[in-house]
């Protein structure tokens, strides 16, 4: 897909692999509507901030209201970034944390995608890129709960992009290894290293999958860093 001039919803935008999707599409001249709870520190013209938290069915309807009444040519691409994880034994977890994920990794990506894809049939295109993780294909001890949601972005990926090819739309579920992020506060046991992939080289590497040729689905991208040890 050409992206210039070319509207993108970006979910959870105002730090890490969100916030450096919202730069790279704004280079590539597409304008872009960030769904998020934060704002980011960013200011340009083809950058539009719209307050949603995706874990609330009503607030994500109220943001693509006004999505299409600020850029009026149609949703081309969701990117469902918006997500967070909480480290621990299952039986210690809080029921709250629990929620929390599932509500916000997989009933979020549930609910941008129920709005987003009428819009998407409309205009017989669209690129959706759900960002998953290792977690997503592998168990990881003390992360039973954020493999589930990240099992169950994947599962839901694989179904959809079968039901919406047709359409003209297509569905891709990125599974990324340790990023260098916030998202890692939630963990004691894990501290952020320069080891980890940079934000922006997740954010290149969605930039080449929306980039390809109409008829090249990447229904699945896996990225690692090379040496996380350094
Ligand atoms: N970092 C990694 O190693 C890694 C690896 C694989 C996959 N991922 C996935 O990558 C995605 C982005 O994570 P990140 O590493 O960039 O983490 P991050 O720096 O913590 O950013 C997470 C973003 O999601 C937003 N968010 C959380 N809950 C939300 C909600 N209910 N509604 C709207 N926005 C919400 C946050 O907003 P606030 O600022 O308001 O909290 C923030 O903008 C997540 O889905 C994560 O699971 C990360």
């Amino acid at each position: 897909m050409e992206l210039k001039g070319k509207t993108a919803v970006v979910t959870g935008v105002s730090k890490g692999i969100g916030l450096a999707t919202v730069k790279f599409l704004l280079e590539k001249q597409a304008n872009v509507a960030g769904w998020g709870r934060t704002a980011p520190k960013l200011d340009h013209p083809n950058f539009y901030f719209v307050p949603t938290d995706v874990s609330d069915f009503a607030s994500v309807e109220k943001s693509l209201g006004q999505t299409k009444q600020q850029f009026v040519e149609g949703i081309s691409v969701l990117i469902n970034n918006a997500g967070l994880g909480f480290g621990g034994t299952l039986s210690d977890m809080p029921l709250d944390q629990w929620h929390q994920m599932f509500n916000t990794n997989v009933h979020g990506i549930f609910y941008c995608c129920k709005v987003i894809i009428p819009e998407m049939k409309k205009m017989g295109e669209g690129h959706i890129i759900n960002i998953s993780s290792i977690a997503g294909t592998n168990g990881i001890e003390n992360m039973a709960g954020y493999c589930g949601t990240k099992h169950a972005v994947n599962g839901i990926s694989h179904a959809l992009f079968k039901e919406v090819r047709n359409d003209g739309i297509k569905v891709t579920c990125v599974n990324p290894g340790s990023v260098n992020t916030n998202f890692f506060d939630n963990f004691d046991s894990i501290t952020t290293n320069e080891h980890m992939m940079r934000p922006e080289d997740i954010a290149a590497s969605l930039i080449n999958v929306l980039e390809t040729h109409p008829n090249l689905l990447t229904s699945d991208l896996e990225l690692r860093p090379l040496k996380p040890k350094g």
